[in-house]
């Protein structure tokens, strides 16, 4: 059949082009979805997962924060069961450590042949910020692949933050599906899932039910394309990396010169404080929780008076953008 592309409605043409403009930044991404949030996006990755490989655990990592449907409600083992949540969500839900193959070893050895998906914040940034080290990522790939469980990749933070695409392209580990939310509907209400083409048929096929009146809805669509083409303007990520080094600078300049009991974390536009002595190693949320909470509190209070709203909550890091001055740094 041929179509006329004046007779496809303009919210179709809208949607198809922000799908194509996503899926072309990385090679693992072949087919995309629209929902409304992070949330959905990441809960139709599991489902995905547990419907291709007819397997029903999922394994995550304390600190992660995945939305709040109750297969992921709260960020780590202990405060899992939330008043409300059905109490089968957590008996599905296999906790490890981050950046811990170990812990994540052992889960695979208690479950074998239970593990749909495991799924991960590659750049963690709901436990502070904590960047993957070396050989982690690669090492979930590899198991992923040798014990048939998918990977996913939480993208809802990370996606277009640090580069034009998913981080997966700077990690150099590309995931079985991924999940993208916030910066690509450019402030409206967004979520978007997809990667391999033989788990996502899985949909077409109305085997898995995706869903969302809403989804794909165009003015998210326009919104989409709008923020795409700012952040696709010739070295936009280069001056957002320009900004988060001069912070980096300055703030190294001020704890030495005061003596401060701090590590600055900073990747590209992200960024956090985490108040313990320089060179300690923050590999996970039990690293960061090892911090005394008073000088944050010090510091966030400070900076609200001189007029700066840094993140409230200690575990949340902060973001530069665009409209971030030299001047503000
Ligand atoms: C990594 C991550 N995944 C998923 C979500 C859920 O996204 P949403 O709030 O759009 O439902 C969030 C929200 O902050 C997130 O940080």
């Amino acid at each position: 059949m041929i179509v006329n592309p004046r007779s496809i409605p303009s919210h179709t043409r809208c949607r198809r082009e922000l799908a194509e403009r996503i899926t072309a930044t990385a090679d693992h991404l072949d087919q995309l979805r629209f929902v409304c949030s992070g949330t959905e996006a990441v809960m139709s990755t599991m489902r995905l997962a547990r419907a291709y490989t007819g397997r029903t655990r999922i394994m995550r990592f304390n600190g992660g924060y995945h939305g709040h449907f109750d297969l992921v409600q709260n960020k780590d083992e202990a405060r899992m069961l939330g008043a409300g949540l059905d109490p089968a969500a957590m008996r599905s839900t296999l906790f490890a450590d981050h950046n811990d193959v170990a812990s994540a070893e052992r889960l695979f050895a208690a479950h074998p042949g239970e593990i749909a998906a495991v799924v991960v914040e590659p750049i963690a940034a709901n436990m502070s910020l904590v960047l993957p080290e070396d050989g982690f990522l690669p090492w979930l790939r590899e198991i992923c692949d040798r014990v048939g469980a998918l990977l996913i990749f939480d993208e809802v933070i990370t996606g277009f933050r640090l580069t034009f695409g998913p981080s997966s392209n700077l990690l150099g580990v590309a995931p079985d599906l991924t999940a993208f939310g916030k910066i690509i509907g450019g402030c409206t209400p967004v979520g978007a899932f997809g990667d391999r083409r033989d788990v996502m048929r899985l949909l077409e096929e109305q085997k898995v039910l995706q869903g969302g009146t809403l989804a794909g809805n165009p003015l998210t669509m326009a919104a989409g394309l709008a923020i795409l083409d700012e952040l696709g303007t010739p070295g936009f990520y280069e001056e957002l990396e320009r900004k988060g080094a001069l912070l980096e600078a300055a703030v190294e300049k001020h704890r030495a010169a005061h003596w401060l009991a701090l590590t600055f974390v900073c990747t590209g536009s992200i960024f956090a404080f985490i108040f313990l002595p320089p060179g300690t190693p923050i590999r996970r949320q039990e690293d960061v929780e090892r911090q005394p909470r008073q000088p944050y509190t010090d510091l966030y209070q400070g900076m609200r008076e001189a007029g700066y709203h840094l993140a409230p909550d200690i575990e949340d890091p902060m973001y530069l953008s665009a409209a971030t001055t030299d001047k503000a740094i």
